[in-house]
């Protein structure tokens, strides 16, 4: 009973931490294009206030949802191309990283094996890649970060790299504990709440994928996330779970 609980308070606490990002992610683009910074006319402002827009439709999706719950159900789960769900994200954060003072880059292969449909929950999906991506821009002080979209035998991998401050090797089996946070980070002026990368693990583990973490203190930190194939020609999630 008390187990239920406290993983619904953990549910509500990460609802809230997601939230909150995507209102922090619009309010800096706002601020961005109120200073001008990206053009005076409409034409040129117009791709960030599309990426705006959608920056917006995620705050909202997560609000209007039912169910703060980050487990792919029957009422969530979805088909969706994950090349064009990386291109849109790609959109959004460049300008964010741009804003740092980081170059992110979107790598792609010419083919893929089996396409690039994926099955699951694009919502939670959504808000693992966000985390991750936003962690890589909060701890790199310069340089890049690549998300890349690769074949690895049958699987679809993505991949999520920075140039940033690393993690230390024996600090890496607590990051995904719910509000850890690595010492270095509590003194630094990053604010957080030791919350995203719960999430993203939540994710993945409810989605049935695989999440690996290399990092190398003061070199940078990738993340690669695997999507496993499945006999139907679709990665992710397995088809049969659409069928309970
Ligand atoms: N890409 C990264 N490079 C270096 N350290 C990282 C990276 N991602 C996570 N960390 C470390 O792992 C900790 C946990 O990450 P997590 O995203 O859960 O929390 P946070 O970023 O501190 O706060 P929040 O996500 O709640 O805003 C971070 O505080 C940081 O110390
Ligand atoms: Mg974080």
């Amino acid at each position: 009973m008390q187990q239920e609980s406290l993983s619904k308070q953990l549910d509500f606490s990460s609802l809230l931490h997601d939230v909150s990002s995507s209102f922090r992610a619009t309010s800096l683009v706002l601020n961005q294009i109120i200073d001008g910074a990206y053009g005076q006319s409409l034409e040129e402002i117009r791709p960030l206030l599309i990426g705006l827009q959608e920056m917006n439709e995620r705050g909202l999706g997560l609000v209007d949802r039912r169910t703060p719950c980050l487990e792919p159900s029957l009422a969530t789960l979805g088909q969706f191309d994950m090349l064009d769900f990386l291109q849109k994200l790609y959109f959004q954060y460049k300008v964010i990283a741009q804003y740092h003072s980081l170059n992110l880059h979107y790598e792609t292969q010419v083919t893929y094996k089996h396409g690039t449909q994926v099955r699951g929950d694009s919502i939670s999906i959504d808000r693992m890649l966000c985390n991750i991506i936003t962690n890589a821009i909060k701890y790199t002080l310069r340089g890049d970060i690549f998300i890349r979209l690769l074949n690895q035998d049958d699987d679809l991998i993505v991949e999520i790299e920075d140039t940033g401050c690393g993690i230390a090797a024996e600090q890496l089996s607590n990051i995904f504990i719910p509000f850890w946070r690595a010492p270095q980070s509590k003194l630094s002026d990053k604010p957080g709440r030791g919350m995203g990368l719960y999430i993203a693990w939540m994710v993945a583990y409810a989605h049935g994928l695989s999440m690996r973490v290399d990092s190398v203190a003061k070199q940078g930190t990738k993340f690669t996330i695997i999507f496993p194939y499945k006999d139907d020609g679709i990665y992710g999630v397995d088809g049969r779970m659409c069928l309970k």
